[in-house]
């Protein structure tokens, strides 16, 4: 028998979300926080144009889409790498900073790739006691240990959709040693993006990267575009660990495009921000705990994770799909992604009826 490396033998492949629905049932899926709207319009066209030259290579260097980034938030594209999505970031920065003898440290509740980075690096994962579904600095510079060399971040968080202030996260990072690498991972920055407070100034220290994602507020998901703010000698070193052509040509023009309908984003910002805060009053009148988000979905708690699994499955039952929670520390948690109205409309029902019949 072919034998695997025993690390990667020993793991667990990082979970996605399971879209099988029951038989005959229309698949509602709240649970992949992705954009409850398409891409701009100019997006698609660019996308669509672009595969007409898909014969070549992609642009390794992106520069079209480093000059808009840079551009768009007054950064240096010298700085900015891209990656096939930013789990790609995530998954090289580990890879490069953090190995069998050191440790990676995140939040109690943070995004579980953080975890599975280190897995991939075979470095220790260490976490840290969250205050309420919400970072606690005091706790993430408490669990630092002479090991520790990468601490990720998610703020806004997933799956928590609870955020720490800018003065917070300079406090964080006064906390921590000169030599641990700070990734702050902004996918859901945007939008929290009016409350105005960027953290791009902080790389400019040489220790810390900050990470964005046109995977929900820009709705290009299924393009696979993330991107961040590095140090020079941080990005040298990650670009050596990356796929040398990880984005498509059609990734790449429907990055730029997308950025270039600014208007566009914000309105999408917008609405799904009224129609998450809609759905959270709704949940909370009818007693649900629901925890303020600062994304694009909301996180429900419940008295236990045998009632959190009792309502997951009830509204499987009926094709909507939640995303449990256990993975990320949270069992007593489903969070669900914000939708269409209609789809948000059919689950906030269906969990009424949950409660209901849990009563009697
Ligand atoms: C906090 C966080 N970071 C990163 C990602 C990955 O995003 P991308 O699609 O850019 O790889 C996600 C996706 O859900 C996320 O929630």
């Amino acid at each position: 028998m072919i034998k695997p490396v025993r690390h990667i033998a020993a793991m667990s492949p990082y979970a996605l979300a399971n879209l099988n629905a029951p038989k005959g049932k229309r698949l509602i899926s709240l649970s992949q926080n992705e954009s409850l709207l398409p891409p701009s319009p100019l997006a698609v066209r660019a996308a669509t144009d672009a595969v007409a030259n898909a014969q070549l290579y992609p642009d390794p260097e992106w520069r079209e889409l480093r000059d808009a980034l840079a551009k768009r938030h007054r950064i240096p594209s010298d700085g900015i790498l891209c990656g096939n999505g930013s789990m790609e970031l995530i998954a090289c920065l580990t890879q490069a900073f953090a190995d069998p003898k050191s440790a990676v440290l995140a939040p109690a509740h943070a995004y579980p790739f953080f975890r599975t980075a280190a897995q991939l690096a075979q470095a220790r994962f260490d976490t840290a006691q969250e205050d309420n579904a919400r970072v606690s600095v005091d706790a993430l510079i408490a669990a630092v240990q002479p090991d520790t060399r990468v601490v990720f971040i998610a703020n806004p968080g997933n799956p928590t959709g609870t955020r720490i202030s800018r003065t917070e996260l300079l406090r964080l990072r006064d906390g921590l040693r000169r030599g641990i690498l700070l990734v702050i991972d902004e996918a859901y920055g945007e939008f929290a993006d009016h409350l105005g407070e960027p953290m791009f100034d902080l790389v400019g220290r040489g220790d810390t990267v900050v990470l964005r994602s046109f995977s929900k507020a820009y709705g290009l998901a299924g393009m696979r575009v993330g991107w961040g703010l590095f140090p020079e000698q941080i990005a040298e070193v990650v670009r050596k660990v990356m796929n040398p052509n990880n984005i498509s040509v059609a990734g790449q023009a429907a990055a730029c495009a997308a950025l270039k309908d600014h208007t566009y984003m914000q309105a999408t910002c917008q609405t799904t921000a009224r129609r998450r805060d809609r759905f959270i009053d709704r949940l909370r009148d009818t007693g649900f705990n629901v925890a303020e988000s600062f994304t694009n979905f909301a996180l429900i708690h419940f008295a236990s994770a045998v009632a959190a699994a009792r309502a997951n499955a009830a509204l499987r039952a009926e094709g909507v799909f939640l995303r449990a929670q256990g993975g990320a520390g949270l069992p007593t948690c489903l969070r669900v992604t914000i939708g269409p109205e209609e789809e948000m409309n059919i689950a906030v029902s269906h969990l009424e009826r949950w409660v209901r019949e849990e009563k009697t």
